[in-house]
């Protein structure tokens, strides 16, 4: 039978700067949902890439002096090179520079443009270029935008306007009609609201600058950058040049976004489907946004987190476990170092790398490194097997709700039902008394037996860190080819094989005190 597809996106991140831990948070839960259905069975095609036209990029590339396209290049090379070594594992990256995309983007404006659907006109208002969004005066309060704070700019110019107006029924049917189309809920209640007080006719040109999509007819117009962008959901997977795969593929299962990007996917995206005959993605999920101690994030303030340092300094999983650990998905959240340093001693040193430690160090310092045999079954056997083996249906419900930190949490409640499993177990003692030795064999065989279903658990999490773990246990068969299902079934840890080299997982952090 053929897999079912599950097509997942990220947004296009803007190259006008080098990637932060905001870009970071959306493509690691991207990745790790990704790597989750892959388990799960699922065909699973993950979209990343770079947003490289408009205004922002353009006025970047004048303070480089660069052109804009060479700016461009430089820095997708940091997104790239950074989604490498936070294991990313996306299956196209696309640039809003390359032919394949900007063909999609002039092939929808002329459809809704011999629809009817766009039309020229002249636009007075504002504009924001660090949000890239246009503000009616009504929305705009001492030339500032409602968005950022920023200072927006006072444009009067001849644009091209799409009918968003015309949509806003079916739109608000659609939304209605489709309970999980925006999420979290909160999010859906506010777009909901926003559509039922009227969409207005949005411009979508502008003749100010040069770096961008012209519209084919009228050269001195560029195609308005978030409709130029948005576009690539479709363009990436072949919309004009792979019917096949674009049929296959859309609608996409989700888009995963931040908070301050919603209006654009929740209203203009849908709208621009709905005109061009498109379905609508099948569901939005906003996640909110990181301040960092306490303090909105900016490269004024200095306060910029960089997650190559992050890296760097704490490994690719601390930092991945980190951002879906502390905070539930959808909500606002505050980054620390020391918030950071405390969830890696407790969780991942305390709690999980000693787990992995003790209960290899005994198989090894016991049974030689070779995995004992269980036997007969006590009822703390029977506790911690029936909580291991039950305990893959929450997990998968958790993270299809995008509960990440929710699913951690209950995968740790496993990790530390194990550790007091040996604790309470005492195999130190057991392995004190000859005539205790097949006891001493299923205490560990069960403990190794719990941590294999975590190691399953925590792949899509911690990718670098699982395939450690899975070494060192010993297994033959590939991680990252294991079924989901393997992690309901309890005792397909063989007996008999070999450990591997025991080596520290996750090393504490020393605090050093000033
Ligand atoms: N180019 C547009 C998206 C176009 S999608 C067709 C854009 N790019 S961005 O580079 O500014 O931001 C991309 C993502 O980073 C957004 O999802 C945004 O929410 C996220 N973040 C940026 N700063 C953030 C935080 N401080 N915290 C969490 N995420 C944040 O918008």
């Amino acid at each position: 039978m053929a897999k079912e597809k599950f097509y997942l996106t990220t947004p296009l991140y803007y190259v006008n700067d080098v990637p932060h831990i905001g870009h970071a948070y959306t493509t690691i839960a991207a990745d790790t949902l990704a790597r989750f259905k892959r388990l799960a069975g699922y065909d699973v095609y993950l979209l990343t890439g770079t947003d490289e036209h408009g205004l922002k990029v353009q006025k970047a590339a004048k303070e480089a002096n660069l052109p804009p396209k060479d700016l461009a290049d430089k820095v997708v090379v940091t997104f790239i090179d950074l989604w490498k070594r936070l294991s990313i594992s996306y299956d196209d990256f696309i640039r809003t520079t390359e032919k394949r995309h900007k063909k999609v983007v002039l092939e929808i404006f002329n459809k809704l443009y011999e629809k009817g659907d766009i039309y020229k006109g002249e636009y007075e208002g504002n504009y924001c270029t660090p949000c890239e969004t246009f503000w009616p005066d009504a929305q705009v309060k001492d030339g500032k935008c409602p968005d950022c704070g920023r200072p927006t700019e006072r444009l009067k110019e001849e644009s091209y306007f799409f009918k968003m107006s015309k949509y806003q029924d079916e739109l608000l049917d659609y939304i209605k009609k489709h309970e999980n189309f925006i999420q979290p809920i909160s999010r859906r209640h506010e777009i909901i609201n926003f559509v039922k007080e009227g969409l207005r006719d949005i411009s979508i040109s502008r003749t100010a600058f040069k770096w961008g999509i012209p519209i084919p007819f009228d050269k001195k117009h560029i195609i308005y950058v978030w409709i130029d962008a948005l576009t690539n959901y479709i363009s990436a997977i072949g919309y004009l040049e792979d019917k096949k795969k674009f049929n296959r593929l859309w609608p996409a299962d989700l888009h995963i976004i931040g908070k301050d990007i919603l209006k654009f996917h929740a209203i203009i995206w849908p709208c621009i489907l709905l005109a061009a005959e498109i379905e609508p993605p099948k569901r939005i999920f906003a996640h909110g946004w990181w301040t960092v101690e306490g303090e909105k994030m900016s490269k004024s303030k200095g306060n910029v987190v960089d997650p190559y340092e992050m890296v760097d300094e704490f490994g690719v999983d601390a930092f991945r476990y980190f951002l879906l650990r502390e905070v539930p998905f959808g909500l606002d959240g505050d980054f620390s170092r020391d918030a950071l340093i405390n969830r890696i001693n407790s969780d991942l040193a305390n709690d999980l790398g000693n787990l992995v430690s003790r209960a290899l160090t005994m198989v090894k310092r016991y049974f030689t490194g070779v995995v004992p045999r269980p036997d007969k079954e006590e009822r703390e056997d029977k506790e911690l097997k029936s909580l291991a083996s039950d305990i893959l249906p929450k997990i998968e419900k958790f993270i299809n709700n995008l509960q990440f930190s929710e699913a951690l949490e209950e995968i740790w409640k496993l990790v530390r039902e194990t550790n007091r499993y040996i604790d309470h177990s005492q195999p130190w003692v057991l392995a004190k008394d000859k005539a205790r030795e097949k006891r001493l064999g299923t205490v560990l065989y069960n403990s190794l037996e719990s941590l294999r279903i975590i190691t399953i658990l925590i792949f899509s999490f911690m990718p670098v860190s699982s395939e450690k773990i899975w070494k060192q246990l010993g297994i033959k068969e590939r991680l990252d080819k294991k079924t989901l299902e393997s992690a309901k079934e309890w005792g397909r840890l063989p007996s008999g094989i070999k450990i591997g080299k025991i080596e520290a997982v996750f090393p504490r952090i020393e605090v050093k005190k000033v």
